[in-house]
Protein backbone atom coordinates (compact mmCIF):
# COMPACT_ATOMS: atom_id res chain seq x y z
CA UNK A 1 0.00 0.00 0.00
CA UNK A 2 1.12 3.54 -0.76
CA UNK A 3 0.64 6.10 1.55
CA UNK A 4 -2.75 7.22 1.97
CA UNK A 5 -4.47 9.89 0.15
CA UNK A 6 -4.18 13.53 2.15
CA UNK A 7 -0.56 12.12 3.84
CA UNK A 8 1.69 15.18 3.32
CA UNK A 9 5.04 13.80 2.01
CA UNK A 10 6.88 16.83 3.26
CA UNK A 11 10.21 16.91 2.32
CA UNK A 12 9.93 13.48 0.00
CA UNK A 13 12.04 14.06 -3.20
CA UNK A 14 10.65 15.96 -6.07
CA UNK A 15 12.72 13.76 -8.02
CA UNK A 16 13.04 9.53 -7.95
CA UNK A 17 16.09 8.93 -10.62
CA UNK A 18 15.02 5.81 -13.05
CA UNK A 19 17.51 4.38 -15.73
CA UNK A 20 15.89 6.10 -18.23
CA UNK A 21 15.55 9.55 -16.70
CA UNK A 22 18.98 8.98 -14.91
CA UNK A 23 20.31 12.34 -13.00
CA UNK A 24 23.23 11.47 -15.74
CA UNK A 25 20.00 12.25 -18.80
CA UNK A 26 18.98 15.13 -16.59
CA UNK A 27 22.18 17.00 -16.93
CA UNK A 28 22.45 16.33 -20.64
CA UNK A 29 24.99 13.42 -21.34
CA UNK A 30 29.02 12.72 -21.19
CA UNK A 31 30.40 16.28 -21.90
CA UNK A 32 28.22 18.34 -19.53
CA UNK A 33 29.13 15.72 -16.71
CA UNK A 34 32.75 15.87 -17.80
CA UNK A 35 32.55 19.76 -17.22
CA UNK A 36 31.56 19.23 -13.48
CA UNK A 37 34.64 17.32 -13.02
CA UNK A 38 36.59 19.80 -14.36
CA UNK A 39 34.90 22.57 -12.64
CA UNK A 40 34.74 20.95 -9.42
CA UNK A 41 38.57 20.53 -9.33
CA UNK A 42 39.12 23.82 -10.64
CA UNK A 43 36.86 25.29 -8.10
CA UNK A 44 39.27 23.16 -5.22
CA UNK A 45 42.43 24.47 -6.58
CA UNK A 46 41.13 28.13 -6.51
CA UNK A 47 39.23 27.54 -3.22
CA UNK A 48 40.56 24.39 -1.12
CA UNK A 49 43.94 24.68 -1.28
CA UNK A 50 44.83 22.42 1.28
CA UNK A 51 42.33 19.60 -0.04
CA UNK A 52 43.58 19.99 -3.54
CA UNK A 53 47.56 19.26 -2.22
CA UNK A 54 46.12 15.73 -1.25
CA UNK A 55 45.11 14.66 -5.14
CA UNK A 56 48.16 13.85 -7.46
CA UNK A 57 49.52 17.23 -9.30
CA UNK A 58 50.97 17.85 -12.64
CA UNK A 59 53.99 20.22 -12.87
CA UNK A 60 52.26 23.34 -12.75
CA UNK A 61 50.62 22.20 -9.34
CA UNK A 62 46.90 21.50 -10.69
CA UNK A 63 45.09 18.41 -10.38
CA UNK A 64 46.41 15.83 -12.48
CA UNK A 65 44.82 15.24 -15.94
CA UNK A 66 44.86 11.69 -14.40
CA UNK A 67 42.53 12.26 -11.51
CA UNK A 68 40.35 14.45 -13.47
CA UNK A 69 39.65 11.92 -16.18
CA UNK A 70 39.21 9.42 -13.10
CA UNK A 71 36.81 11.32 -11.78
CA UNK A 72 34.66 12.04 -14.70
CA UNK A 73 34.56 8.45 -15.39
CA UNK A 74 33.43 7.74 -11.93
CA UNK A 75 30.51 10.38 -12.31
CA UNK A 76 29.47 9.66 -15.53
CA UNK A 77 28.32 5.70 -14.45
CA UNK A 78 27.43 6.80 -10.73
CA UNK A 79 24.96 9.18 -12.44
CA UNK A 80 23.72 6.43 -14.58
CA UNK A 81 25.37 6.86 -17.75
CA UNK A 82 28.01 4.10 -19.61
CA UNK A 83 30.09 2.54 -16.86
CA UNK A 84 33.42 2.88 -18.17
CA UNK A 85 34.79 3.36 -14.71
CA UNK A 86 34.12 0.13 -13.54
CA UNK A 87 35.22 -1.57 -17.02
CA UNK A 88 38.73 -0.02 -16.84
CA UNK A 89 39.33 0.87 -12.66
CA UNK A 90 37.50 -2.08 -11.64
CA UNK A 91 34.70 -1.28 -8.56
CA UNK A 92 34.38 1.83 -7.22
CA UNK A 93 35.26 0.77 -3.55
CA UNK A 94 35.17 4.03 -2.48
CA UNK A 95 36.51 3.43 1.22
CA UNK A 96 39.09 1.93 0.37
CA UNK A 97 40.26 4.05 -2.38
CA UNK A 98 40.24 6.93 0.12
CA UNK A 99 41.76 4.73 2.57
CA UNK A 100 44.85 6.86 2.53
CA UNK A 101 43.54 9.95 2.87
CA UNK A 102 42.47 11.29 6.06
CA UNK A 103 39.11 12.21 5.75
CA UNK A 104 37.59 14.23 8.78
CA UNK A 105 34.48 16.65 8.69
CA UNK A 106 37.01 19.48 7.88
CA UNK A 107 37.70 17.64 4.73
CA UNK A 108 34.70 16.16 4.15
CA UNK A 109 32.75 20.44 3.81
CA UNK A 110 36.12 20.98 1.84
CA UNK A 111 35.06 19.00 -0.59
CA UNK A 112 31.06 19.64 -0.48
CA UNK A 113 32.21 23.33 -1.09
CA UNK A 114 34.09 22.56 -3.73
CA UNK A 115 31.41 20.46 -5.36
CA UNK A 116 28.47 22.97 -4.43
CA UNK A 117 30.67 25.70 -6.41
CA UNK A 118 31.03 23.70 -9.67
CA UNK A 119 27.24 22.76 -9.56
CA UNK A 120 26.43 26.50 -9.30
CA UNK A 121 28.89 27.50 -11.96
CA UNK A 122 27.76 24.70 -14.26
CA UNK A 123 24.31 25.91 -13.90
CA UNK A 124 22.66 22.77 -12.02
CA UNK A 125 19.63 23.71 -10.58
CA UNK A 126 16.22 22.37 -9.51
CA UNK A 127 15.35 18.69 -8.60
CA UNK A 128 18.27 17.02 -10.00
CA UNK A 129 20.21 19.94 -8.11
CA UNK A 130 18.68 18.88 -4.94
CA UNK A 131 19.41 15.23 -5.93
CA UNK A 132 23.03 15.95 -6.24
CA UNK A 133 23.32 17.79 -2.99
CA UNK A 134 21.57 15.06 -1.34
CA UNK A 135 23.21 12.19 -2.75
CA UNK A 136 27.25 13.89 -2.53
CA UNK A 137 26.43 14.68 1.13
CA UNK A 138 25.63 11.25 2.00
CA UNK A 139 29.25 9.80 0.25
CA UNK A 140 31.01 12.28 1.91
CA UNK A 141 30.49 11.81 5.29
CA UNK A 142 30.16 7.52 4.65
CA UNK A 143 33.91 8.36 3.60
CA UNK A 144 34.92 9.78 6.52
CA UNK A 145 37.57 8.15 8.44
CA UNK A 146 38.92 9.91 11.01
CA UNK A 147 37.62 11.17 14.13
C1 LIG B 1 34.78 13.61 1.57
C2 LIG B 1 35.90 14.17 1.15
C3 LIG B 1 36.74 13.61 0.03
C4 LIG B 1 38.10 13.75 -0.05
C5 LIG B 1 39.00 14.46 0.94
C6 LIG B 1 38.52 13.04 -1.26
C7 LIG B 1 39.82 12.95 -1.71
C8 LIG B 1 40.25 12.18 -2.77
C9 LIG B 1 41.61 12.01 -3.15
C10 LIG B 1 42.81 12.64 -2.47
C11 LIG B 1 41.63 11.18 -4.21
C12 LIG B 1 42.86 10.67 -4.96
C13 LIG B 1 43.00 11.36 -6.27
C14 LIG B 1 44.42 11.40 -6.72
O1 LIG B 1 45.23 10.54 -6.35
O2 LIG B 1 44.74 12.35 -7.41
C15 LIG B 1 40.27 10.84 -4.52
C16 LIG B 1 39.88 10.02 -5.54
C17 LIG B 1 38.58 9.75 -5.86
N1 LIG B 1 37.47 10.20 -5.21
FE1 LIG B 1 37.45 11.34 -3.56
N2 LIG B 1 37.43 12.52 -1.88
C18 LIG B 1 36.31 12.84 -1.13
C19 LIG B 1 35.03 12.55 -1.43
C20 LIG B 1 34.61 11.87 -2.55
C21 LIG B 1 33.24 11.64 -2.91
C22 LIG B 1 32.04 12.17 -2.12
C23 LIG B 1 33.25 10.93 -4.07
C24 LIG B 1 32.12 10.42 -4.88
C25 LIG B 1 30.93 10.97 -4.93
C26 LIG B 1 34.63 10.68 -4.42
C27 LIG B 1 35.07 9.95 -5.51
C28 LIG B 1 36.37 9.73 -5.85
C29 LIG B 1 36.80 8.91 -6.98
C30 LIG B 1 35.90 8.17 -7.95
C31 LIG B 1 38.19 8.93 -6.99
C32 LIG B 1 39.10 8.23 -7.99
C33 LIG B 1 39.37 6.82 -7.56
C34 LIG B 1 40.28 6.10 -8.52
O3 LIG B 1 40.00 6.04 -9.70
O4 LIG B 1 41.28 5.58 -8.05
N3 LIG B 1 35.42 11.27 -3.48
N4 LIG B 1 39.44 11.45 -3.62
Amino acid sequence: MGPAAGVNLGHAMAYTPTELDSPFARLGGEEPVRRLAESFYDQMEATEPELAKLHQLDAEGRVSRQSRDNFGLFLIEWLGGPRNFSATRGHPRLRMRHGRVPIGEGMRDAWLRSMGRALDEQGIVGDVRGFLDARFAEVANFLRNVP
